[in-house]
């Protein structure tokens, strides 16, 4: 049987859900980090996706990992998946959770058990550009910079406390392709070395 995650020791693996709801670049690299033993203490143990039909699933799916996905709807909205979402990561011995491109609020059930011990990335400088579409609201806004930030989840929308963040250009003739590409690559060099830097800092057993 699993040892419960309050009878773990200091140096036992953490053990990390990522929750995604898209193409999944975010967690194919945090997964390869992962395989290297690249986070530090942290190991992706399982994915969590309210898309069964994203590029996130499918790559969990040939690398088989442990995967709980499923439709709001399917389950009957998102109090119900965050229930059977909760039962599958205790059932892993889930102690961090990692929002990787997953694009839903997470609610009261996921938060009352896991707030502090969840983290989310975003592709803007927070406070600016929150919500859907930040590098195009970016664009828009004929700003000159933009980037990316880490940081905790709360009940509000891209709006717990900030980790750390990278600056990325907007250059003149941007495309929102371009910057997008651009966007992605400070994603995946500063959300596997949060993570390790958090999964080092760790101490606690939740
Ligand atoms: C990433 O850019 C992530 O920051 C963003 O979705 C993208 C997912 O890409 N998340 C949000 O906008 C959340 N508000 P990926 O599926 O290739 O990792």
């Amino acid at each position: 049987m699993e040892t419960p995650p309050f009878l773990q020791t200091a140096g036992d693996p953490l053990a990390i859900a990522v929750f995604a709801s898209g193409t999944g670049s975010n967690f194919r690299t945090l997964l390869a980090h992962s395989e290297q033993g690249m986070l530090g203490r942290g190991c992706i143990v399982c994915l969590v996706s309210d898309r069964p039909d994203s590029g996130a699933v499918a790559h969990a799916m040939s690398r088989g990992l442990p995967t709980f996905t499923a439709t709001h709807q399917e389950v009957g909205g998102r109090k119900a998946f965050e229930e059977a979402a909760l039962a599958f990561l205790a059932s892993h011995g889930v102690r961090w959770i990692v929002l990787a491109g997953y694009m839903r609020l997470v609610g009261r059930t996921l938060l009352q058990a896991y707030e502090g011990h969840m983290i989310n990335i975003h592709p803007s400088l927070l406070p600016h550009f929150p919500g859907l579409d930040a590098p195009a609201q970016a664009l828009s806004a004929g700003v000159s910079e933009t980037g990316v930030t880490v940081h905790y989840v709360d009940a509000g929308m891209d709006t717990g406390q900030i980790i750390a963040q990278t600056r990325v250009p907007i250059l003149p003739n941007d495309s929102l392709a371009a910057l997008t590409t651009r966007i992605h690559a400070a994603e995946h060099e500063l959300l596997p070395r949060i993570v390790a830097q958090l999964c080092s800092d760790a101490m606690d057993t939740k």
